[in-house]
């Protein structure tokens, strides 16, 4: 076989996809995410921005092998794992056996004690989280990460010229960590995929979940909106949250006119 040269090989593993493993939703974007980089989940609230990232690390934990370290910092993992539950799946197992790492980094903020085995002890000291990730990172070999969510990190930093740096060092450690990354962002106006205007540009890709009422329904659509080096979807896919979790219907649209 012939030798491969820088570029070629550069490419070749620019290529290397994550694949979700949420139905649906990989063959819209080539097969999934690309390793390495990071993503931004945009929605209203209620969306599905949390059961998507949880969807994506307990996939790629059981379905794919690939450990993972959820950042929680608008609910306490408590709740998650019970949220979750009704999707058969069992968070605290997968922590039992050292593959999936629940960073509380809510309950600091609030001002309430702790008893997890991962407390961001100070609220939004950048360094000190992404010390806490280094240090979880030693130990179990993760390959996806979760932050959910960047709208209270915003929030306490308020300034967007501080909010783009800080986002951008976090999200450039964990892809030096050899991580594939989801950040979730809390939207108002659905026009609009950052809150603080500066989101979209510190990530390799948008992606963006409608709950739109037409009529008297309310529907539940994805959108592909940007993703670097990668052909993907234009449209908007209706998904449903199904008694196992999200299902994307690659093949229907819906149209927003
Ligand atoms: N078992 C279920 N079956 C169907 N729908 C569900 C189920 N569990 C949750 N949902 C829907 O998912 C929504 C919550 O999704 P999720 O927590 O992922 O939203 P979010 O975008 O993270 O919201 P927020 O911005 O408030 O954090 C609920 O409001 C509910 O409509
Ligand atoms: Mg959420």
């Amino acid at each position: 076989m012939a030798m491969m040269n820088k570029q070629q090989k550069t490419e070749k593993n620019n290529s290397k996809r994550v694949p979700t493993g949420i139905v649906g939703f990989d063959e819209l974007c080539g097969g999934g995410l690309i390793k390495n980089r990071t993503y931004l989940v945009s929605g209203a609230a209620g969306a599905g921005k949390t059961i998507f990232g949880l969807q994506y690390i307990y996939n790629g934990i059981t379905k794919f092998g690939e450990n993972g370290i959820y950042i929680a910092t608008e609910e306490r993992p408590e709740q998650l794992r019970e949220n979750v539950k009704k999707f058969g799946w069992d968070l605290e197992a997968l922590e039992e056996e050292g593959k999936l790492a629940i960073i509380d980094a809510c309950s600091t903020k609030i001002g309430i004690p702790s008893h997890e085995k991962y407390v961001d002890v100070r609220p939004f000291d950048m360094r000190s989280m992404m010390d806490q990730i280094i240090a979880i990172q030693d130990t179990i070999d993760a390959k996806r990460a979760v932050v959910d969510g960047t709208t209270s990190i915003g929030f306490y930093l308020q300034d967007p010229a501080k909010i783009r740096v800080e986002l951008l060092k976090l999200s450039t450690t964990l892809e030096i960590l050899g991580l594939t990354s989801l950040m979730t962002c809390e939207i108002l106006d659905e026009s609009n995929p950052s809150r603080f205007g500066v989101e979209v540009f510190v990530t390799e890709g948008t992606i963006l979940m409608y709950y739109k009422r037409t009529n008297s329904v309310r529907v539940r659509s994805i959108e592909i909106f940007k993703m670097r080096g990668s052909d993907h979807s234009k449209n908007i896919h209706p998904y449903d949250i199904t008694p196992t979790g999200i299902v994307v219907h690659p093949h229907e649209e819906v149209y927003t006119a």
